[in-house]
């Protein structure tokens, strides 16, 4: 018995081996992309993983803009050239539904039955009408979230409180996402948002980990955190309660119906929960770059006041649509800016077939079946021919603007959200509706000496933290207005 049991586990090891030694040794094929040279045993990982962006910034400048790299065992072709992203977005062959599965498996503990036609359902869920209903719910969750950070019962003082920026963003934005994700649940709950967002900070920990494959019990801090995240409302008492959001509820129906369980709607959820910690983190960054620019802070503060002004009624409510929202230039900007910079995500594909893979530029490149396809988008938003100054926050650089590559003007400058991210238009108003809550209720400003600096070794997030929170002041407005939402 013993014998038969070494026996199996030797040649397990073996298989592993012989596995590892043929993805070292495979010959390149005619056509297919330049393989970068890196280290024997986990090629070039450890140099990606140190500084991505200037790392691939250095291929590029050897191997041209489409160019292969081993990341320890896997082979993954990295397209530089930014107008060749819808070709590679549309390639039938490059399909991210295995992707997908790899995070919700590795990362969330369940798999989707048809994820693509249940993508397709649910994305509907926060569009059109369903977006404004999102929002309505959205709006007020905030503003009772920003009444809770009025000192003294809402009786206005002019002292100023002291305040972690992450920790006001998670009692106000990511107050009013999880609440109106999840229905109102009350603060003291084992499932409250201030809990989420603790058990959010130590599991997003071993994301990149996780996700590549290691298993979970290899850290016990994370499976302890995971338990609190799933700690959940069970799914009928979701679908029982009016303010549960469309989207989860959608999705509850829509996997009962294929005959999946709880478990895996809890885990679900728990994604929906994961792609809002991207705006709570979006508006830390938002707020930050703003505040450390007094020009920037200035400007964006005077264009939403004014509009905030221009709309005001008798009963100090500015009711504004989407529309209103997003016309805001300078708000827009300050926005994009921040997406461009505090983008951390890899738009991945795999490849499901040899394909010739024509780029912008008409030049053909073999991608091989099994292998994975990607474009990077940080090394896009970084590229100094793009970006005049690319590591610089400039609020004002989208207004009216145009970005060109080869002397060619690029149709979508920023792609933190990839090419088929179905909450784009939601999560950006979310955001916009945020800062123009922030700035028009709360003075804000950071405390001398306070730098926030970005977690570079979180890339592979759609967004990045920062490695330490900043210190800022605030002080709520002795006089503001209401703000509501309006569906047109
Ligand atoms: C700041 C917030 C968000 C960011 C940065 C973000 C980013 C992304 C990115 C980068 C992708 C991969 C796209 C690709 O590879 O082409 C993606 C996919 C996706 N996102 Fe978002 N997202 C956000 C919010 C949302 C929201 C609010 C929803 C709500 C529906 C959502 C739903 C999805 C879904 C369902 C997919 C998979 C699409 C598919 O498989 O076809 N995301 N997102």
């Amino acid at each position: 018995m013993l014998a038969a049991v070494i026996l199996v586990c030797l040649a397990t090891v073996l298989t592993v081996i012989l596995l590892f030694a043929a993805s070292i040794f495979r010959k390149r094929r005619p056509g297919e992309p330049p393989v970068v040279a890196g280290s024997l045993l986990w090629g070039s990982a450890a140099d990606f993983s140190r500084h991505a962006v200037n790392f691939l910034h250095k291929c590029r400048s050897v191997y041209g803009d489409v160019f292969t790299l081993r990341l320890v065992n896997q082979y993954i072709t990295i397209v530089m050239d930014p107008h060749s992203i819808e070709a590679l977005s549309k390639e039938r062959n490059f399909d991210f539904d295995p992707i997908q599965k790899q995070v919700n498996w590795n990362v969330f503990n369940f798999s989707l039955v048809e994820p693509k036609k249940m993508i397709k359902d649910t994305g509907r869920t926060v569009r059109g009408t369903y977006m404004k209903r999102g929002m309505t719910s959205y709006v007020d969750n905030l503003n009772m979230a920003c009444d809770d950070m009025h000192p003294d019962n809402n009786n206005v003082t002019e002292e100023w409180a002291a305040e972690g920026l992450r920790d006001f963003a998670a009692k106000t934005i990511f107050d009013a996402l999880f609440n109106s994700i999840f229905g109102r649940q009350q603060s003291s709950a084992t499932f409250s948002s201030q809990k989420v967002y603790e058990n959010f900070e130590v599991f997003h920990e071993y994301f990149n980990y996780l996700w590549l494959g290691v298993p979970k019990k290899c850290f016990p801090a994370a499976m302890k955190a995971l338990g609190g995240l799933l700690a959940q409302p069970s799914a009928d008492q979701l679908l029982a309660a009016d303010d549960t959001c469309d989207y989860i509820k959608n999705a509850i129906d829509y996997m009962r119906l294929h005959g999946q369980s709880d478990s895996d709607i809890k885990g679900h959820n728990l994604v929906y929960l994961h792609v809002n910690y991207n705006t709570f983190r979006l508006a830390f960054w938002a707020i930050n770059h703003v505040l450390e620019d007094p020009k920037a802070h200035e400007a964006l503060v005077a264009e939403l006041r004014e509009a905030v002004d221009a709309k005001v009624d008798s009963d100090n409510l500015a009711t504004f649509t989407a529309r209103d929202v997003e016309d805001l230039k300078i708000l827009d900007s300050v926005v994009q800016e921040t997406c461009r910079l505090a983008s951390g995500v890899f738009m991945v594909r795999y490849i499901t077939k040899d394909t010739q893979f024509e780029d912008s530029n008409g030049k053909t490149h073999l991608m091989r079946q099994g292998d994975r396809v990607a474009i990077y988008p940080p090394a896009i938003h970084k590229d100094p021919e793009i970006f005049d100054e690319p590591t610089v926050f400039k609020y004002d650089r989208f207004i009216d603007a145009t970005f060109y590559k080869n002397g060619k003007e690029l149709r979508n400058p920023v792609i933190a959200f990839g090419t088929l991210c179905p909450g784009k238009r939601y999560a950006l108003l979310q955001l916009k509706w945020y800062l123009l809550t922030a700035f028009t209720r709360f003075d804000l400003r950071l405390q001398p000496g306070a730098k926030a600096e970005y977690d570079y070794r979180y890339h592979g997030h759609e967004v990045l933290p920062p490695v330490d929170d900043v210190n800022i002041d605030y002080r709520p407005r002795s006089e503001f207005a209401r703000l509501d939402f309006a569906s047109e």
